[in-house]
């Protein structure tokens, strides 16, 4: 199967520029001016951008959490991603704590294998590190899961202590990955949820009341210094502030190797939506909505090159999931869904609005991710041998977000009503046509794992 894609403008993280790409076994085989036509198939994308395929490095499908289990599954999740013009995401595996990280593995690999749409990656989440999860970390590794989640906060649950972040990076280190983090205090975050919860404060907004800034700036500078002992490279999940990303500041003029992501959400939405009585349950999530000076703060750190990453933590619950905290902020179940529209946002309040280029756009949703967590250059870039995983995308139509419209498995949107500059026209997968006009393709199980490189091969 061949396909030629005609006359678009090419973008990638360092060019731009018009010309055909040839496609054939999945992969793109050659780039050019006026290739030959006869191929099997041919798009024309005269005044279509064409970008690589989005890379959302934070999500969650059907995860045990909370007493629930997000709504997405990764037939659904991935086919929303796939409509927002994301052709690959990694997902967390949580190891249960007293079991192995080889019993995760299966579990979550059980859930995802045939039911994928898109291709997906793994990070390994640890929540109990010991002597037998240290013996794993090489295991995992060679199985291509390169990058470690910790959790510093939700304390008794996911949250491991400072001796145990200190004993994994050195394995981690050693093995040639990274570790990764939720940096927010959960021991402080854990006394104000209980301080405000005996006050009778129990409304959405004493979630965001309960973890303030403070919280975050001081884990994620913790999270740096331990980096820096250990010499482990690291990456901050979900950055929302200045604070935090102050911490990276003097990582950065350390030399060190530590990477942040921030999501579509903190750039975009603020914190005035937990005024909003419960409707405000919608926007809660770890960390919290924050000011809008935290958003001139993120977009700032993205054109520095401080925060390289945009992702989603596409945690999705439907509103009958929400309502098991409607007496008790604390028991609504964090995260919300947005794999779908990340693209889309991204592109309409940072590209369209002038505050981000083409090429740094490509960077933030495509390739920086291939590159940190070791996909580069199969995947996050339009270049001969990469996987053609391709989006064609109409920069001047405009749309608007709806829960009637969107293909994410939840009763509501997190984006009701916004109206947005540009729209995904057309993604290619390895090749195959995956989403035209609107309409999905290809079928669950099309959707491969991405077996990804150790890190200390790739930064
Ligand atoms: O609220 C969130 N972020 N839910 C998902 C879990 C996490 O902390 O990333
Ligand atoms: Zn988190
Ligand atoms: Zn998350
Ligand atoms: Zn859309």
């Amino acid at each position: 199967m061949s396909t030629l894609i005609k006359n678009g403008r090419i973008i990638t993280a360092t060019d731009d520029y018009v010309a055909d790409i040839l496609i054939e076994n999945e992969k793109i085989s050659a780039i050019g001016k006026k290739l030959p036509e006869k191929v099997d198939s041919i798009i024309d994308a005269k005044g279509m951008l064409i970008f690589p395929g989005g890379i959302d490095p934070h999500v969650h499908l059907e995860m045990p959490f909370m007493g629930t289990f997000s709504s997405d599954t990764y037939e659904t999740g991935t086919r929303a991603a796939l409509y927002g013009g994301t052709t690959t995401v990694i997902d967390f595996i949580l190891q249960k704590q007293g079991n192995s990280l080889r019993a995760a593995f299966d579990e979550w690999s059980g859930r995802a294998t045939g039911n994928a749409v898109g291709d997906y990656s793994f990070h390994m989440a640890v929540t109990d590190f010991n002597d037998n999860t240290k013996g794993e970390i090489k295991e995992m590794v060679e199985e291509g899961i390169t990058s470690f989640k910790t959790f510093m906060a939700y304390k008794g649950a996911l949250m491991i202590d400072d001796r145990q972040m200190i004993g994994l990076m050195e394995e981690v280190k050693q093995q040639g990955g990274m570790v990764t983090v939720h940096a927010t205090n959960g021991d402080v975050i854990d006394y104000l949820v209980q301080k405000h919860r005996s006050e009778g404060k129990l409304s959405p907004l004493y979630h965001y009341l309960s973890q303030p800034e403070v919280t975050e700036a001081e884990a994620s500078e913790r999270f740096v210094d331990m980096t820096n002992y250990t010499e482990c490279p690291g990456y901050i999940v979900h950055l929302t502030c200045e604070g935090a990303l102050n911490a990276v500041r003097n990582a950065t003029r350390r030399n060190q190797k530590v990477f942040v992501e921030t999501c579509i959400q903190y750039l975009v939405l603020d914190a005035s939506l937990y005024e909003k009585d419960f409707d405000g349950a919608k926007w809660v999530m770890s960390p919290p909505l924050r000011e809008k000076k935290d958003q001139a703060t993120l977009w700032a750190g993205i054109n520095q090159g401080l925060v390289q990453i945009v992702g989603t933590d596409h945690c999705p619950f439907k509103w009958e999931q929400k309502l098991m905290g409607k007496d008790d902020f604390s028991k609504i179940p964090n995260g919300h869904p947005a794999i779908e529209h990340r693209m889309e946002l991204l592109f309409s309040e940072g590209v369209a609005k002038g505050k981000i280029s083409l090429n740094k756009y490509v960077e933030v949703t495509s390739s920086n991710a291939a590159k940190i967590f070791g996909m580069f250059p199969k995947k996050g870039t339009i270049a001969v041998d990469s996987d053609a995983d391709i989006v064609i995308f109409d920069p001047n139509t405009k749309h608007t977000i709806s829960v009637d419209t969107h293909h994410m498995n939840t009763d509501y949107s997190a984006y009701e009503g916004w109206e947005v500059t540009g729209k995904v026209k057309t993604v290619l997968l390895r090749g195959k046509v995956a989403i035209d006009n609107n309409e999905c393709l290809i079928d669950k199980g099309y959707g491969q794992f991405v077996k990804r490189k150790k890190v200390s091969q790739n930064i």
